[in-house]
Order: C-alpha cells, then structure tokens, then sequence
C-alpha cells in the first residue's frame, strides 16, 4: 500500500456534518454511557480511520467514488425559521446523517481486511479516553487496542468496547423477579413491537393478568401469536437488575422524599448561606429568585426579611406579569423582580443591605461555617410544575438522612468518600477555595445517603446474581454497567447541579469541566422518575447498549490497558489513531476523580484487574520518581514552575510520539487529533512529532461544534480539530537545507492549493488543510539546516510561516480577484492582507477568536497587535474568568462538550478608525499598510476636501500602485450593497480613474 487516501483527499464537508450532528444525539449513543471530557465525534473518528486505513485508489475517478461512498452526498434543505418579530425567513440548510449504521459499513470492513492481506488491521489509540477511536476501529472490523493512563477512562473503555463486544452474541433467561413483573414484562414486550391483544398473550403465558386489567377490558381474541422468549440480551439483564436495585433503594429512602398532597416531588431548591459580617443575618446566596420562567408561565421566589430581622421570610408568587417595552426593557424588569442576592461584587445582606464580598464568603468558607436553607420544593401536579414552599416535615428530613450515613457507609469499601479534592493550577476544581475539600461536601447528607443507598444495593446483587446462575462474565458486565448508571446519578445528584427555569428541571453537573461552587443548586428526587432519578440514569445506560447491539460488531476482541502511552509498546501495529491531551486545555484525572471515588467504592471486588486499577485513593496524576503520569501541563505538580511544566508536557508527548514510532510497522501510520486554537502550540507538538521520526503528509480540520455556537467555538478548544496524517521516516532519510525544502513545499503544493480551493474548502480549514501536505517537504528531512547561517538549523515554526504566507497569500489572490485569478498576490502588507482574509470570512460580525488567531501568525502579527497597535479589531467577547461565568450561571452547555474562556473579536468599521496618524507612516517606521491607507482615503473624502484626497493620492503613489486598485476593487465588493461604505468607495474609485492616473479595473495578479 503506498499513499492512504487520506493522504490525497478527505470527505471533510460530509464528515464535518455528521460530527456536529452527531453532537445532538442524546439518546442512544454511546457516549451516554458514562461522562468523560473531550470526546471525539463516532463520525469523525469513522472517516478518518477509513481514509487512513484503504489505500488512494490512485485516479480521480475511483477516487471520487470512493469519497463519494465514505461521506455521501450533502444534501440541502429549505426550511422555514421564525425571526424575531414573527417574520418567517427561509432558511438553507445543509444535511448530512443517518450513515451510523449504513450498509456501506460492510463494504468498507470488507475492503479495510482486503487491503491488509484479508486479516484484521492492528489499530492503536494510545490516548483512548472515552473510547471514540478505538470503538470504530472495532466497528470496521480492526483488532483495536486501547490504551488510557486514567482508570476512570480505563473502565469506560471496558464498558465501551470489552463487556458488549464479549457478551455480544449471548442471550440468557431475564431473572425470576423480572418475569414476575407484570411492568417490567410488560416493558419488554412493548420494546419487541407487541402491542394490544398480542401484548396480553406474551404477558399471560408468564401468567401475568396484569393489575392493569380492568374487568371492563375485552377478553383476549383467539389470536395466534407465538410465545416469545425471555431469553434477553445484556442491555435487558442491565434494565432488570437496576430495576431490582431501583425497588431496594426505594423502599430505603421512601421515607426521605415524602410525597405531599399526592404531588410527587421533583426537586427540592437551596441556597447556601453565609451570616452577614455587619448585622449578623443569615443571608441566603440566591443568583436568581426566578423558579419557572416560560412564556405562559412565571414563578418567582420572594423574600423578606423575618420579624426579629436575623434572617429572611421566604414565599411564592405565581403571578407575576411580564414586564412592558422592548425587549431589552422587559429583561430589565425581569432581572428586578427576580434579582437574588448574589452578584459579581458578592452577597447582598437583604437585612442590612452590606455586600458581604466574595473574599467575605470565601473565609467563612474555609471556616466552615456556611450553611445551606431549602428555599422551595417543586412537586408534579395535575397541570404541570407546582412551586411551593418546603413543608415542616421536609425540612426536618433533609438533615435526618445525615444520621442514617454511617449504618449504609460501614457497609461500603472506603467508607463515605473523605478523599481530599485535588487544587490543579487552574483552579479547576475551585470550590476548594470556599472550603468545599472533600468530595463528601459535593453532596446534601440526603444525597449521601441516596448514593451509598444505591452504591450498597448494586454490589449487593453479585451475590443474588450467583445464586440465579449468571456467570462471573455476566455478573462483571451487569455490575459494570450499573456502576455507570451510579456515575450518571452522580452528575445529577450533587450540590453544584442548577434549576434550569425554562425547562423546568434539574441540569445535570457537568456543563463544563470543572468543580465549581454552586451559591443555589436543585437536589432531584432520586427515587422519582424525573431528571435525576437512578431510574432514568440506567435507562439511558440500557438504551446506549441497544445501540451497540444494533451495530452486530464484528471484530477481533479488543485490548484495554491501563498504562501511560509513554511506556506502551506493541510492535506491528498497522495504524495508530490518537487525540491526545493538550497542555492545560482540561485538567482529566483531577475532574474525574469526582467519578472515580464512588466507581472505586461501586466496583470494589468485582475483578481483580478492576481492583488493581482503583488501588489508590485517587486517581494517579504525576509519578516524579519515574517521571510519567497524566501528560497535562500542570504547574500545581511543580511547585508552582510553570516552564518546568511546560517542558515536562512536551517531553512526555516526545516520549508518547517515538514509543508510536517503534509500535508502528515500517509502512504504518500515525494520526493525530490536534484541537488547540493556539497555532504555537501546534508548532511545538509538530516538532515532536517529527522528532519523533515521523513524516508530516496531510491534514484535515473537522468541524465538531455547531458554527452557531458561538461559545463553545471561541473556546480554548477549535471548533474545529485538526487531524495531523504522519508516516515513518526511512533511516537512512538526510538532513535537508532550507532554501531546498521551501522550494519543494512551493511546488508541491501549489496544485493542492487549487485542489483544495476548488473542493470548496474556506477559511481557516484552507489554512489547516494545506499545512500538513506542506510539512511533507520539511519532515522528510530529521533536521534542515539553515544554508546561509552554518550551524543553524530552520525551526517547524519558521517553516510553518513561510507555508501560511503562501497559503494565505493564495486566499488573498483569489479574494482580490474574484476567485478567478490563478495566482497568489505577493506584496501585499501583512496588516491589509490579515483585513481581507477576515473580512472575506466574517464580514464585520463578530468572529471566534481561534480562526483570526491563526489568520494573524499567518501574516506574522498576532490578535493584540491588531487590537491595540494597528487599531483594526475590537473585542466583543468577554474573556470571563471561568470561576464567574459558573457562579453566575452562565454556564448551558451541553453534555460532552469542551469549554475554555470565551472570546470574540471584529474588524473595526473605517469610521471607527480614528486615530489622527492612521495611513501616514513615521519616517522611521515602515510604509502603512494599504488598508490604512483606504480608510484615511474615506476620512478625507467624507470631509469633502478633494484637494486633500488628491495630495493624499499623489504623495502616496497610489494612482500607480496596482495592489491599491486592486484592492479598492476587492472592497467595493465585500461591502453591503448600499451601503455608505461601498458608496465612498466607489467614489473614491472613479474619481481616481476619472483623474486617469490608473483605471480602477482588475488588474493581472502579481507572480
Ligand atoms: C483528548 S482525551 C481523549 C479523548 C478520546 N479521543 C475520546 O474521544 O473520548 C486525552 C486522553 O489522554 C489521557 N492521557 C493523559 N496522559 C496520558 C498518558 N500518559 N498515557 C495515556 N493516556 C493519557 C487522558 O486521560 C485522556 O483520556
């Protein structure tokens, strides 16, 4: 096999789709069955695993039909949306999904085995997490090994590809007390497509007449139908046995959720609370006091101060009317009216009206004294959500479960969960910092005792599975599985969880990954059967191993190893697929250590690897003495020493990429997941990789966030990833010399940049799409040496510059020339030539920070100089430190989902541009960028001093300078159509021709 075809080409469009549709599955996939940070979309895993995995057929045609059949065709759809204001616009949106589980799957496993002699390829994901890579390895037919330092991600990965895969084809009569169950049976049947009269023959050949059945009911018609069996799958063994927990804990913890006036409860609402440092009340940290807030429905929490004025009186108002105006009015009147204590200053005593700072609150924390009120319960009445206040006997409850803790946790491994919370150095974990250190205080002593409650029930059935005559294959898979249902109760059951006032329910705890500490948080009702019940937490872990069943994988039994990637080793593998961490992007093992402490307490006993596994308190982070561990850049591990940090991150991923180097066969490949939006960043690691001994041949920016996202697409992670294509360097490959290599890497891909152009592919994908084949000529080389500076060597970064030069001097040609040109503009300054690229891709909307970052190291400028020095962007997005934006609630995102600070940025308008020296240069300093130039063109013209406008003109030479009319020309088109911009510069523009000094055409692109 020579090129891969993800050598040549990519279906990035299709696949760019499908991953951030994929995003919106909630229910079914995979990555339900258990939280883990950063996972990577099935879809784009898929098309690069394939891409890499079949050779490039080697001629267009094949070529495309073969893309064709991996990414399908993008089809377009018109729909209509609803603006604001009622007005229906037609919108055309492109589509792309659905190819999940399609027939093609099959075609690709069957060519993927031919191409590797008819055998099963060895594929490697050494940085595994969640288990995206390696699982549609497996779904292709690979012997897929896994590899994750972290035992969290470690036991993911077995629950992911090991205990389906294993018990795959095996089916076993359901438990006695399932087959008992008039409900429980009755769920089944219904799920195998019986219904009515053919439902009531399955339930009463179990003689099951069902309580349901009313005498008025009709007697069962003499149907045929046959029995069907109830010998079950492991997705219905998992429903059955965390049905049977479900029954133990409730009859447990019946008595600490009491149902009031027949209304279930659904959650229970507190605040925190912290007495204040001049009156002495008790002041409850409230964000909001709104309860509901939908269009037809508004609830709010009032409050006063009580009588003897030592605390507040809290009610219920249902009410309320919406506020009069505009929009921005009626925010206004809404933020009044249900305006809670808490803001960015601090608490506002409601007795005494001091702010009691946050630094305030932050020492009371850590002396422990703040305390916790229940502000409201919502209860499930006959229409919908009722807000009521707590009753006293719910009041009473909620600190009763505390004297029941220790009789459930002496019956647990480790006993309550006192493990220290971890502080990494970017406070991800800040609740820490308001004495929040064990992870026993994430949770209300109710909460505690619903998890041990459910913690103990769930080892219990081992036991009673044994006696029933499952397995110890069977017991371990079972057992697992509701273990990740306890981890989903977790992410719902804790004091960080918010009240999400549209949806009326509780949100769950991972909006983004970090511990944060909630002022007000929702306790759900465990036993219930809304969000946050254990009920619909092992539903969803059942419905995700539906999926899995549905896809009938056949491949080769995986392997997961719990180890560190540095120190993996397994000769011939054939391709090694991997995403690894990014420096600090997300802190893995000191987040998830909130899972691993219960799954250590769940899982304990089920298998001496599992034990192994979870030995210690915590989950490892960094092994001084033999200098491996989680590869994240944590300075907190260095005393503080951020470059010692740095430097440990980037030699451990050296160490990761040359222990790939010797895993991988002589013709092998190795892909890498780059999602940083610092382009540095990607310098630093492209250098490791090619020290490592690789060879850099292609890369492929996959969108896998929502364009519309607009926070989690200027977050510290791309929305869009970048999967880097590497091979093995020959040994016997030679130093290479600089002016050689970038004469190479000019020639090379100078035809992919029209290949690329005319795929369609923009922006700043063009930019990450062209830099892998570029690096090709750089990489080929272990070193290249610099011909005019003996002794120098040409560093990955310098080479990049030069390539996105090239790049983006092509993109401004085509900007400049309508598309039509056939060469790259040269001369262009760096400041107009950032201008256009921005301009062309984002107007003058606010754009995500990533893209014009790697835009202005293209040009050789960075986003600051363009703020402040040239005066060109402006900032539009707050860079909010992460602990505010949690603590006021900002936080609504997703699950699964990457965050960092948000940040965005736009092209300044040319009458925001006001400095008095814009477009005349210092004698010193360098001509002022053309850009600056047309805009103090515009200055002069709006003035209506034409004299000015032509001495301007004629000291600057612009009548005869070719990229000015050019330019002028690229801006007339990308301003708005009747626009005041687009009619001065069309003025601007004839009256330089009118002067005949140059006509204002389009002239031939420079060489
Ligand atoms: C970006 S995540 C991988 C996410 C994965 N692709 C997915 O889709 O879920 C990076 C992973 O590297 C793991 N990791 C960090 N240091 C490691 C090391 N030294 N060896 C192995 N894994 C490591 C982390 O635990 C984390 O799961």
């Amino acid at each position: 096999m020579d090129e891969r075809l993800i050598e040549v080409a990519f279906p990035l469009k299709q696949t760019s789709l499908d991953s951030v549709h994929e995003k919106n599955v909630r229910h079914g996939h995979i990555s339900t069955l258990h939280i883990w940070p950063a996972r990577r979309p099935l879809a784009a895993c898929r098309a690069a695993l394939i891409a890499t995995l079949l050779p490039d057929p080697g001629n267009t045609e094949e070529r495309k039909e073969l893309l064709e059949r991996l990414g399908g065709r993008v089809v377009q759809r018109v729909k209509p949306k609803k603006l604001p204001g009622g007005r229906i616009e037609e919108q055309v949106t492109e589509e792309h999904w659905g190819r999940e589980s399609s027939e093609d799957l099959n075609w690709f496993r069957e060519k993927i085995c031919a191409a590797y002699g008819g055998r099963a390829p060895k594929v490697l994901d050494p940085f595994a997490g969640g288990g995206a890579i390696p699982l549609e390895a497996m779904r292709l037919g690979c012997e897929a090994t896994a590899v994750d330092i972290n035992p969290v991600a470690w036991f993911i990965l077995k629950c992911t590809l090991e205990y389906p895969q294993q018990l795959a084809n095996q089916r076993r009569p359901l438990p006695a007390f399932a087959c008992e169950s008039y409900e429980f049976m009755e769920s089944y049947f219904k799920a195998k497509g019986f219904k009515d009269a053919a439902l009531r023959v399955q339930l009463e050949s179990l003689g099951l007449n069902g309580h349901k059945q009313s005498s008025s009911q009709p007697q069962l018609p003499a149907i045929q139908t046959h029995v069907a069996s109830v010998e079950a799958d492991l997705a219905w063994h998992v429903r059955a046995w965390g049905w049977w927990v479900l029954q133990k804990a409730r009859a447990d913890l019946a008595r600490f959720y009491p149902t009031v006036d027949g209304k279930p409860t659904v959650a229970y609402l507190w605040a925190r609370t912290v007495t204040c440092k001049n009156c002495r009340a008790t002041i409850p940290l409230l964000k909001t006091r709104w309860l509901c807030k939908k269009e037809n429905k508004r609830v709010i929490l009032t409050m006063k101060p009580n009588e003897t004025r030592t605390g507040v009186d809290f009610g219920v108002r249902t009410d309320l009317q919406p506020g009069k105006g505009s929009l921005a009015e009626r925010l206004e009147f809404d933020k009044q009216v249900g305006g809670g204590t808490m803001s960015r200053s601090g608490a506002t005593c409601p007795c005494c009206g001091t702010i009691n700072t946050k630094e305030d609150i932050q020492q009371e924390g850590l002396k422990g004294c703040l305390g916790a009120v229940m502000t409201a319960v919502v209860v499930e009445g006959a229409n919908g959500k009722e807000y009521r206040l707590p009753t006293t006997e719910e009041n009473r409850l909620a600190p009763e479960a505390e004297s029941e803790l220790n009789e459930v946790f002496t019956q647990i491994p480790f006993g309550l969960p006192k493990e220290t919370l971890t502080l990494d150095a970017k406070g991800n974990t800040w609740c820490v910092l308001y004495g929040v250190d064990t992870f026993q205080k994430l949770f209300t002593p109710r909460q505690l005792l619903a998890l041990g409650c459910f913690v103990k029930y769930t080892r219990a059935l081992r036991n009673v599975m044994k006696s029933e005559g499952y397995s110890d294959e069977w017991i371990e898979a079972v057992g697992a599985n509701l273990a990740c249902a306890i981890s989903r109760l977790l992410d719902y059951c804790n004091c960080g969880v918010q009240w999400k006032l549209d949806a009326t329910t509780i949100n769950h705890f991972f909006v983004r990954f970090a511990v944060p500490i909630s002022w007000d948080y929702a306790e759900g009702n465990t036993i219930g059967d809304s969000a946050g019940s254990y009920e619909l937490c092992y539903q969803r872990i059942c419905t995700a191993l539906d999926t899995y069943s549905t896809w009938g994988i056949s491949a080769p039994t995986p392997h997961i190893a719990n180890v560190s990637a540095v120190t993996w080793c397994d000769n011939h593998l054939d391709a090694i697929v991997t995403d690894p961490p990014y420096y600090d992007a997300i802190g893995y093992a000191v987040i998830m250590d909130f899972f691993y402490v219960w799954l250590r307490r769940t899982l304990y006993g089920l298998s001496a690897e599992i034990d192994a596994a979870f030995q210690q308190p915590l989950s490892p982070k960094w092994d001084k003495e033999h200098n491996d561990g989680e590869l994240i850049d944590d300075s907190s591990r260095f005393g503080g020493d951020k470059a010692k940090s740095k430097a440990v991150y980037e030699d451990g991923m050296f160490r990761a990429f040359q222990a790939c180097y010797k895993s991988l066969k002589t013709d092998g490949r190795l892909v890498i997941v780059f999602a940083h939006k610092q382009p540095d960043a990607w310098g630093t690691l492209v250098s490791a990789i090619i020290r490592a001994g690789f060879v850099v041949d292609g890369s492929w920016p996959i969108q896998t966030e929502q364009v519309s996202r607009m926070r989690a697409q200027s977050s510290a992670a791309l929305a869009s990833s970048v999967w880097l294509v590497c091979k093995k360097r020959p040994e016997t490959a030679r130093p290479g010399w600089d002016n050689q290599v970038l004469q190479e890497m000019q020639s090379k891909i100078t035809q992919r940049l029209h290949d690329f152009w005319d795929a369609g592919i923009r922006g700043p994908d063009f930019v990450w799409a062209a830099t892998g084949p570029a690096l090709e000529a750089y990489s080929e080389h272990p070193v290249v040496k610099k011909s005019n500076e003996p002794g120098k060597v040409m560093s990955v970064s310098e080479f990049l510059r030069h390539v996105r030069r090239m790049v983006v001097d092509f993109v401004v040609g085509r900007v400049l020339s309508h598309n039509g040109g056939q060469d790259a503009v040269s001369g262009l300054d760096d400041v107009t030539t950032y201008y256009l690229l921005h301009r062309y891709d984002f107007g003058m909307e606010s754009a995500p920070i990533g893209p014009c970052i790697l835009y202005a190291v293209s040009c050789g400028l960075s986003d600051a100089a363009l703020t402040s020095r040239y005066d060109l962007l402006a900032r539009t997005g707050g860079q909010t430190p992460v602990e505010e934006e949690a603590a006021e609630g900002n936080a609504e995102k997703s699950e699964g989902e990457e965050e960092g600070t948000s940040s965005t940025v736009k092209l300044k308008q040319w009458y925001q541009r006001k400095n008095p020296s814009m477009g005349y240069e210092t004698l010193v300093g360098p001509p002022a960028p053309l850009i600056d130039q047309v805009h103090r063109l515009m200055h002069l013209w709006k003035a209506g001093d034409v004299t000015k406008v032509d001495d301007y003109l004629y000291t600057k030479g612009l009548g005869h300078n070719a990229l000015f009319h050019q330019l002028l020309q690229a801006l007339i088109e990308l301003a708005p159509a009747g626009s005041e911009e687009r009619a001065l510069l069309e003025s601007i523009s004839n009256h330089v021709a009118a002067r005949g000094v140059m006509p204002a055409y389009r002239l031939g692109l420079m060489e």
